[in-house]
């Protein structure tokens, strides 16, 4: 039996963008998934989030995982991931079923595994919940069964668990779960680069909040997908826009200029609203935080989940929050990243 979890992760600055070759700025968050396996002859699945149990054989979870990869390679041609998206929607086991499947075919296991999932992240608020869950699972599989790869290995074969989800992603939310702190991601085609920002901005990131304004009708993958579909000359601006903030972020972090930060949050967040990826809520939200002085942009894909918030007053931020109907999430930023717990 071993015992391995994840961190969920927040974007500083860089959602959106990053999908198109520009830096995003990403912590690891305190809050994480954890995941509890032992070697079995089966794979059988327990979710404390889905309240549900699931039993498949080795050979049918290695196919589904296989088929999987199929529909991807034919909805990437096409340029459409619905037909994906479907069906990882249709039974929420299926991510799961998919990752241990990729796991066992990528470290070439022909046997099976139990794995236990109980998750502090939330499911679908932009907090890297999948991406945890994931990569706690290839972790485990390649521990239990003594392939201990590397975890640029462990997070390779979650990038590809990690498409399965949301068609195109970056890498980054896997590579912050993965490597934890807090990182410069950037991806130019297959050149990655993940970066610890630990010496450049070596002191705790303070008063900052978030806010969950509720589950998003789309995932991040159809999220994605519609910010793609813009038209370029619309779109291209604004994700040059984001990459310059996320340029500018790095070097006022690093100078400890918080009221050039909170100029870039907000301004990250315009250039979001206009890709379409806010919503009436969290503009709601932003604005009244803005109204006082502070900070707030939404976090991860959007559509919803969660708003990254900052006031220097940080009791004044709590108020707001509190006055706007939501319930502030104290999170600590730039924790450990994926590791086996005794
Ligand atoms: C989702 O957490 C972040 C996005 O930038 C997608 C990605 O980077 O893959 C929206």
């Amino acid at each position: 039996m071993i015992k391995v979890s994840a961190p969920g992760k927040c974007h500083l600055i860089g959602e959106h963008s990053v999908v198109y070759g520009e830096p995003a700025i990403i912590a690891a968050i305190g809050k994480r998934c954890a995941v509890l396996a032992k070697k079995s002859e089966d794979v059988i699945i327990h979710s404390r989030e889905l309240a549900a149990e699931k039993k498949y054989s080795c050979a049918e979870t290695i196919e589904f995982a296989n088929n999987v990869q199929k529909l991807w390679d034919s909805c990437f041609e096409k340029k459409d991931f619905s037909e994906l998206f479907e069906l990882m929607k249709k039974d929420g086991m299926n991510p799961v079923k998919a990752a241990i499947g990729k796991a066992l075919v990528s470290m070439g296991v022909n046997s099976g595994v139990v794995v236990r999932i109980s998750s502090d992240i939330p499911i679908g608020a932009g907090l890297g919940s999948s991406s945890a869950m994931s990569i706690s699972i290839v972790k485990a599989i390649s521990e239990l069964y003594e392939k201990n790869l590397s975890d640029e290995q462990i997070n390779e074969i979650t990038l590809g668990v990690e498409r399965f989800n949301h068609g195109t992603p970056s890498g980054g939310d896997n590579s912050t779960c993965c490597f934890g702190g807090l990182i410069w991601f950037r991806r130019i085609d297959s050149k990655i680069t993940i970066k610890s920002l630990k010496e450049e901005i070596p002191y705790a990131m303070k008063n900052f909040i978030l806010v969950n304004t509720g589950r998003p009708k789309r995932t991040t993958g159809e999220l994605v997908q519609q910010v793609r579909g813009l038209p370029d000359v619309f779109r291209t601006p604004r994700i040059k826009a984001l990459g310059n903030i996320a340029v500018e972020m790095r070097n006022i972090l690093k100078k400890r200029d918080f009221k050039k930060m909170k100029d870039l949050m907000n301004l990250a967040q315009k250039n979001l609203a206009e890709l379409g990826v806010s919503t009436p809520e969290i503009d709601k939200l932003t604005k009244s935080i803005m109204a006082t002085g502070g900070a707030a942009k939404l976090c991860g894909a959007g559509g919803g989940g969660t708003v990254l918030c900052y006031h220097e007053d940080r009791e004044r931020l709590v108020r707001t929050v509190r006055e706007s109907g939501y319930q502030p999430m104290e999170v600590e930023l730039g924790v450990e990243g994926v590791r086996i717990d005794e």
